[in-house]
């Protein structure tokens, strides 16, 4: 396998040469005025190939009111919460030199995704893109977006009634109809010689909604194509909550599968009046779906709240291997070494026998997908687990997400707004342990108990379990 691979980019950087002769510059040049058809079949002979890391143009094309802003960005903040370093470039109609020029020095501070938002009617419009990458050996992708009539119609009414909103002085769904009416005649489809493409004909309906793709490649791409190939669900509510304070919480040990102690009752019956259950006002939300974890702690927090339950795995708290059911305390006292691994890099550090943070974002992949296809759902699982789930729709930076506060006794709930979220917190006042943990100022190895226990959030006395 390693074999083949380093012949694989032999065989590329040899062909990369081949290239750079004076005697292939013609055929380079007849790339950049823009013969498609040629590029393409150079594309396969004398073109520079890709390295397997080039940066990625993504060009949007689409008519207005296709739901091409929300699917770009959908595709950033999916590719951003696996840490790649992504950017939507805006642009009114089709990118210009100008943003070319931008996405040069996007890519030149070590940025590897560029989406341009826009609507790239004309072949000539793309192909300044496709040209623009040839050039500097930029892998592209074109994802074109198309819709049935009635759901141009519904986005047409949906972006007017979200503008008019924001600003009644003008007649938003004039504006917008006769936006979409304006370029009608403009839009050249795109043809399978522009290169890599993605083709979406875009609905809510998950049976209309339907995804065509050529020429995909890579790791990138294929997730882009993951991402586009459900639909996105303009209106959604989430709700979020850590279990009840549980009786381990309560000893600062982590871990295991403890039931909840009195406090976390008292908290599970005050979730319940929030969210439908006994004791809540009659138009109190309602969960069409309520998923927890699979360990007793969640299961038992949302007991008293109606609606159809699963259990997930995926949703168990992270696993911490050897230091299962231990306290902070006890691993800085067992495992001094791991500890401060641990606090010296929380995202990537995994347990022995157990996982990291890394590996977390890899398991609720799954579940964050399946979110996004529903409504009125209601998650209860744990503080690691949580933290990565949130991460998502917060936007947060890799190396932050072991640090998201995701407070025990409180309700989050987290509504879309345009192609962002908005989070509210709703504490619900039931007395509880904090069991947040800052990163020490120290992580070394060499430092000392004290240093390590600093930040350690105050517990009862937790005698030891063996
Ligand atoms: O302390 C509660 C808990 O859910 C533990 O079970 C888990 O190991 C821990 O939080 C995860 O938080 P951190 O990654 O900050 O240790």
């Amino acid at each position: 396998m390693l074999r083949q691979l380093m012949s694989y980019v032999k065989n590329c950087s040899r062909k990369r040469k081949y290239v750079e002769d004076d005697d292939e510059k013609g055929k380079r040049e007849d790339l950049s005025n823009g013969n498609i058809l040629n590029g393409n079949m150079a594309a396969n002979n004398f073109v520079k190939p890709c390295q397997l890391k080039a940066p990625l143009v993504v060009t949007i094309v689409g008519l207005p009111f296709r739901g091409k802003s929300l699917a770009a960005h959908k595709i950033s903040r999916n590719l951003f919460w696996k840490g790649e370093k992504v950017k939507v470039f805006e642009v009114e109609e089709s990118a210009n030199e100008e943003t070319l020029k931008s996405i040069s020095e996007w890519f030149g501070n070590s940025n590897n995704v560029a989406i341009i938002d826009g609507m790239h009617l004309t072949k000539q419009s793309r192909t300044l893109v496709g040209n623009y990458c040839r050039k500097n050996v930029y892998h592209h992708l074109i994802v074109e977006f198309e819709c049935e009539p009635d759901c141009v119609e519904e986005n047409i009414n949906d972006t007017a009634e979200f503008y008019q909103k924001i600003d009644n002085n003008q007649d938003w769904l004039q504006t917008f109809r006769e936006k979409n009416a304006k370029y009608k005649s403009s839009f050249e489809k795109c043809l399978p010689q522009e290169g890599a493409l993605i083709n979406v004909t875009n609905s809510e309906n998950v049976l209309v909604h339907s995804v065509r793709a050529r020429g995909v490649q890579g790791l990138l791409q294929t997730i882009i194509l993951g991402v586009l190939s459900s639909p996105v669900i303009k209106h959604r509510v989430f709700y979020f909550s850590r279990h009840g304070e549980s009786e381990f919480n309560v000893l600062g040990r982590i871990g295991g599968d403890a039931d909840l102690s009195p406090r976390g009752k008292k908290y599970s019956e005050n979730l319940a009046k929030q969210l439908g259950g006994p004791g809540s006002s009659p138009n109190a939300p309602k969960p069409r779906l309520i998923w927890t974890s699979e360990l007793q702690r969640t299961i038992h927090t949302v007991q008293n709240i109606p609606g159809p339950r699963t259990a997930l795995k995926d949703l168990n708290e992270i696993n911490a291997g050897i230091c299962e059911g231990l306290t902070y305390e006890e691993i800085q006292e067992r495992f001094p070494q791991e500890f401060a691994w641990r606090d010296a890099d929380k995202l990537k550090y995994r347990y022995p026998h157990g996982e990291s943070y890394l590996d977390l974002l890899q398991r609720v992949d799954g579940v964050v997908q399946a979110l996004l296809l529903n409504t009125e759902v209601l998650v209860v699982s744990h503080q690691a687990v949580l933290r990565c789930i949130l991460a998502y729709f917060k936007g947060s930076k890799p190396e932050e997400i072991p640090y998201v506060n995701v407070p025990l006794h409180t309700l989050l709930i987290v509504k879309s707004h345009g192609y962002d979220f908005k989070i509210e917190t709703v504490p619900l006042k039931v007395e509880c342990v904090d069991t947040y943990r800052m990163q020490p100022s120290n992580c070394s190895i060499m430092r000392t108990t004290q240093e390590a226990l600093t930040t350690v959030p105050q517990h009862f006395d937790a005698p030891l379990i063996n």
